[in-house]
């Protein structure tokens, strides 16, 4: 399963011995004071936390991953067909890189370059595609995309295609994915993307996606606490948060908070919050889009040539888009 971000820069830090650096302990200060409080969604992904997304993706409740699945395993050859030829494969977010290698048989890429914010784990993952795939070349990229994105010059810039699965750009509000979009754009003149969509759905149906019956999703929400704890030095107690999912029908979105179970007093060097009960922390928004929404975006930056897939159910579609 591939991971939005399988570690932090924070962690690897860590795990060399420097700590969390100034730049990630301020932005992390600064949300938790901010009128409504905050903390980043990519915080959520410590080694448990990516765990905890892993499973996720196996539970009833969220579809996301099984339709996206079903997309690929059904129209793989009509979006090969509409793609045209690729000379290289970039993968945002790779994690295990498993979602683009089921690719490989039918877009047969030239090279592949995987992209993810944790080289280390990259490093494990391409050491096993190298065996399995000699004649495609590879070359992992230990990066932050979503702090920029610019290809090494060892990358033709023709025939370049982004995949950009799992929904992630829901991730991003959408300024910041039509700056997503269009930064990808930039890189690749005469390329293409293919990015996974959630759709909007009834209520019933997301809600539960991000509130399950195993409460699966409410402890990878509680354990980014324990993560910022880490990373900040904060003495957040998870037994006095509670994790809440609801789709705001306005903004079109999923947006998971916790929410302060009594009045409490956080502490973390050289700052302190009081919360009432009942406050909430905003963790991650996950935006849900209309096929003619999306559309919208791609073509606000740029990109034409727009075609998109669906599942069975209409629940997500993957779009394919030409620049
Ligand atoms: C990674 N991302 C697309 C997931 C989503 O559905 O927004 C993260 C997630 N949050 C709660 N459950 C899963």
């Amino acid at each position: 399963m591939a991971h939005p971000q399988k570690k932090l820069n924070a962690d690897l830090e860590a795990d060399a011995g420097q700590g969390p650096s100034h730049e990630v302990r301020s932005a992390i200060s600064e949300g938790l004071l901010r009128e409504q409080a905050l903390i980043e969604p990519k915080f959520l992904y410590d080694t448990l936390g990516s765990s905890l997304f892993t499973a996720i993706t196996q539970l009833p409740e969220y579809y996301p991953t099984r339709c996206e699945a079903e997309i690929y395993a059904t129209h793989a050859q009509a979006m090969a067909d509409h793609i045209g030829t690729v000379e290289s494969l970039i993968d945002l977010g790779a994690g295990d890189c498993v979602k683009a290698e089921k690719l490989f048989p039918t877009l047969r890429p030239r090279r592949y370059i995987p992209v993810d914010i944790s080289a280390q784990y990259l490093d494990q993952a391409v050491a096993r595609l190298r065996r399995t795939w000699p004649d495609i070349a590879i070359t992992a990229l230990g990066l932050d995309f979503s702090q920029g994105l610019r290809l090494p010059s060892s990358v033709p810039p023709a025939g370049r295609l982004f995949f950009y699965p799992g929904s992630s750009i829901g991730n991003l509000d959408p300024d910041a994915a039509l700056a997503m979009l269009v930064r990808i754009r930039n890189q690749s003149p005469n390329g293409g993307l293919l990015v996974g969509v959630d759709r909007i759905k009834s209520r019933d149906i997301l809600e539960p996606a991000y509130d399950d019956a195993l409460h699966l999703t409410a402890a990878f929400n509680l354990n980014m606490l324990r993560h910022v704890n880490q990373l900040l030095g904060s003495d957040f107690d998870v037994n006095d948060w509670q994790h809440r999912a609801h789709f705001n029908t306005e903004e079109s979105r999923i947006e998971m908070h916790v929410v302060a179970r009594r009045d409490l007093v956080l502490t973390w060097p050289g700052a302190t919050r009081v919360f009432t009960a009942g406050e909430t922390i905003h963790t991650e928004n996950s935006y849900k889009y209309s096929v003619e929404g999306f559309t919208d975006l791609l073509e606000r930056a740029g990109f034409r040539g727009i075609r998109h897939w669906s599942d069975q159910r209409d629940w997500f579609s993957v779009f394919s888009a030409r620049t």
